[in-house]
């Protein structure tokens, strides 16, 4: 379908291909002709070039795309779980995916259950039917990270599953399969694409744990289009240096932030102040592009910082060439109630930053001017 030749993969629309008769049809049914393409739904040349690439990247056999990176965690989760199975999942993950295991999949009969990310290497918190063990590092916004390890030793010894939301350390600053998660999900839309100009999701892991992820795509039909695959592969190729970047600046600006009166806390993987920072050592190829740091006077003090930003955007997201700002109580953190907020290390003066590609100096200067205002 496509041509060797091609510097480029091209962008292939056409959602239904020709067969020349009904014996290569059946072949093709047969699982004995891969390279041939039937329906979009099921597979698409565009969005397999794009799949190859990021398995490639990530170091696995295999990836699968989704229309977002929701799509890509609650099909992989489904994908593992059958009535009365049970997903054992950090609290401290994604607001989305709380909100689906906590108040959707127990509508369909599956269990969810939710526990500090510290009892997931613990074997006594696992059941008998715990099928999957689920838990994002770095974790948002406060940037402390989940020993990996431990979490695939337990969940290994139990017979279950593990899948990690890698979306905060996309390969180049992570790669959790080689640690041995068997599932990394990332939602594409932040680093891998880069540019905040496609919404997606990719699952990467071993062919087996792949295919019934994919199986269940193609009746769930929340494929990722051709479209944002190709607008993808081209965010890719810049993938590494603009991490390099990226984590050059945030290190640079985390260690101005450290020493700046007008800040409380900082929070980067990269400080050797971290909690996290020997583990991130260990178990991170880089540490990262994000940075939060915490000014006193709660959310008050926090909004005249963000409102006086003149470069850095006031924007949801993260991992785009522009860098971006969140207040995480009114963000992503918005529905934890104030105990929560406390039990997740979530105070309301944190401010996050996802460093872009502008300059450091630039940025210093954007959030030098910004932290003046901070005091009333
Ligand atoms: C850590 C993390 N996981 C998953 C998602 C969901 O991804 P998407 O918005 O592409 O559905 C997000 C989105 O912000 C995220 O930050």
């Amino acid at each position: 379908m496509t041509n060797s030749r091609d510097l480029v993969p091209p962008l292939v629309r056409s959602v239904t291909h020709r067969f020349e008769s009904a014996a290569e049809l059946e072949r093709y049914n047969r699982g004995e002709l891969p390279g041939l393409f039937m329906y979009s739904r099921y597979e698409n040349p565009t969005v397999d070039a794009a799949e190859k690439q990021l398995a490639q990247l990530q170091g696995t056999e295999q990836g699968c795309l989704f229309a977002s990176g929701m799509a890509a965690a609650t099909t992989a989760i489904l994908a593992n779980l059958g009535q009365g199975d049970e997903v054992l999942a950090a609290r401290n993950i994604y607001g989305g995916v709380h909100k689906f295991l906590a108040h959707v999949a127990p509508k369909w009969g599956l269990s969810a259950r939710l526990v500090d990310s510290s009892a997931l290497s613990d074997p006594r918190s696992l059941k008998p039917n715990t099928r999957l063990v689920y838990f994002e590092t770095p974790v948002n916004p406060t940037l402390r990270l989940v020993d990996a390890e431990p979490i695939v030793r337990a969940a290994r010894a139990q017979g279950a599953l593990t899948i990690v939301d890698s979306t905060f350390g996309p390969p180049g600053v992570q790669k959790l399969n080689e640690l041995g998660v068997d599932l990394v999900m990332h939602s594409v839309t932040k680093y891998l694409n880069g540019h905040s100009d496609v919404l997606g999701g990719v699952v990467l892991g071993s062919q087996e744990h792949i295919e019934p992820i994919r199986m269940l795509r193609r009746v769930l039909g929340n494929n990722m289009d051709p479209a944002p695959a190709w607008e993808l592969m081209r965010g890719l190729q810049t993938l590494d240096v603009r991490l390099a970047r990226q984590q050059a600046t945030a290190h640079a600006l985390a260690e101005k932030l450290a020493k700046d009166k007008r800040v409380s806390a900082v929070s980067h993987p990269g400080l050797a102040t971290h909690p996290d920072h020997t583990l991130a050592k260990k178990q991170m190829r880089g540490f990262g592009a994000m940075v939060t740091f915490t000014v006193p006077g709660g959310l008050p003090a926090a909004s005249r910082v963000f409102d006086a930003l003149q470069l850095i955007a006031r924007a949801a997201s993260l991992g785009s060439v522009e860098s971006l700002c969140s207040l995480p109580v009114i963000s992503s953190h918005a529905a934890l109630s104030k105990e929560e907020l406390a039990a997740a290390g979530v105070d309301a003066g944190m401010v996050r930053i996802s460093v872009g590609l502008e300059s450091e100096d630039a940025l210093w200067a954007d959030l030098d001017r910004a932290l003046a205002k901070a005091a009333v």
